[in-house]
């Protein structure tokens, strides 16, 4: 049984994708042993909750610098001692000591097909509002393994989404999410719980 740590930031629809996957039996073999949001206003904590899901905040707001901000987040993983930590929808950048420990064990989904529009700054709505920018016909969505870059860990799985001529980044957001988002985090778990994925010289093979 593969134990996952979800970490979460705002509304939580990947978190209940993959909460929906576990019970769907899309994703076998897993299961979420705790949420952690930095937000103690994330919906995503009522979902966790609402699914019967241990859940906390922490939140670096709370501390007085970033190194026990960091002290608690680590003693909180260790607590869960996940097999795999998800990253969906995280802002907030990880302890280094917890990439190293948990190399190729951490994923993360972004919205965009990277490397397009990723790294430093590309978050959220912003994202989508730079595709838009850019006038990209396609779009979509990657799931990938975290390493201490942003974005650059190596690629697990990408979907295309097309974007239309009456785009906004809100519908373009949602659309993403819909098409790409929760269907790839499921898939990529499922992947990995089943032993499908290898890295090997900073690239995925998926057996
Ligand atoms: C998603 O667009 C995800 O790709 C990005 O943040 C958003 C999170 O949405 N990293 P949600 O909290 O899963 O609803």
């Amino acid at each position: 049984m593969l134990k996952i740590l979800v970490c979460v930031s705002g509304g939580g629809t990947n978190l209940q994708a993959v909460i929906d996957g576990i019970a769907k039996g899309t994703i076998e073999n897993a299961q979420i042993v705790r949420v952690i949001s930095n937000n103690r206003n994330s919906y995503a904590l009522t979902r966790a909750k609402t699914a019967g899901i241990d859940a906390l905040c922490i939140s670096p707001k709370e501390y007085s610098d970033r190194e026990q901000f960091h002290e608690s987040f680590l003693t909180a993983v260790e607590e869960a001692a996940p097999d795999l930590i998800v990253l969906a929808g995280f802002l907030v950048v990880l302890p280094q000591k917890l990439i190293e420990v948990y190399r190729n064990r951490i994923i993360n989904i972004h919205p965009s097909l990277i490397p397009s529009f990723c790294g430093t700054g590309f978050y959220g709505l912003k994202v989508h509002e730079k595709a838009l920018e850019r006038g990209v016909r396609v779009t979509g969505a990657t799931v990938h393994f975290v390493d201490e870059g942003t974005d650059t860990g190596p690629i697990i799985l990408q979907k295309a989404v097309a974007v239309e001529a009456d785009d906004t980044p809100e519908s373009l957001q949602q659309r993403v999410m819909e098409e790409a988002e929760w269907q790839i985090l499921p898939q990529a778990i499922q992947l990995i719980a089943g032993g499908r994925v290898k890295v090997n010289d900073g690239k995925v093979r998926i057996d």
